[in-house]
């Protein structure tokens, strides 16, 4: 991929942007794959507030993604997998971006910049979890050089999940700056 890739800043997350998350994950495409349906106020109220102590504590979280006019656009960072199961005790890296903003390499920009930071903090491999059919999210990892690792039966679900993994320690990435 030659193309050159959207200017994009990551910032941790403020209680305002609690909002901003709500209002721009406020459709069904966006939460095809999370429920179905938008998620309320206080998931995002909870989240935004859950990324500030991860910030605190490690240095990285699932972060605000913002555009060239600095307006909110979605979030791409990384974060502990928290559930029970799954790939307990890894590092995930995510993603999710207004649908007014797909098609244009925002999230491939702000997840070569994790990558970056979670390499700099010394975070030695990350894991990224896909649903099967999540297509445009397993097109991502594949623009991040990640491999499918292995899958792991669903806990709610009648699927299995789908576990991309990188090493951070020998890859490397495109050079962005950010
Ligand atoms: C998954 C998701 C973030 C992918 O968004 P996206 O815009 O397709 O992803 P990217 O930012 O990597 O952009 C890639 C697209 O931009 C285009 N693009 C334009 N310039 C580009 C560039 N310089 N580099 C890479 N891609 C570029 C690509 O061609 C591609 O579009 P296409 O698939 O229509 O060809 C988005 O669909 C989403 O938020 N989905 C809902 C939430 C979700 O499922 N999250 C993941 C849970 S695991």
């Amino acid at each position: 991929m030659n193309r050159a890739l959207p200017a994009v800043r990551l910032r941790v997350p403020t209680h305002e942007d609690a909002f901003a998350w709500h209002r721009v994950f406020d459709d069904p495409e966006v939460m095809e794959f999370h429920g179905g349906r938008s998620a309320e106020l206080s998931v995002y109220e909870e989240l935004t507030a859950r990324q500030r102590r991860h910030d605190a504590e490690l240095g990285f979280c699932l972060w605000t993604m913002t555009d060239e006019a600095g307006r909110v656009i979605g979030f791409t960072g990384a974060q502990p997998w928290a559930p029970d199961w799954g790939p307990r005790g890894e590092i995930e890296i995510g993603w999710r971006l207004g649908r007014a903003h797909w098609g244009k390499g925002y999230v491939t920009a702000a997840a070569h910049m994790t990558l970056g930071r979670l390499r700099a903090a010394g975070v030695p491999k990350v894991v990224a979890m896909v649903r099967p059919g999540n297509e445009r999210s397993v097109a991502v990892t594949r623009r991040l050089g990640m491999d499918l690792a292995e899958t792991f039966p669903h806990p709610r679900l009648p699927e299995e999940a789908l576990c991309f993994r990188l090493d951070l320690r020998g890859s490397t990435t495109i050079d962005y700056t950010e």
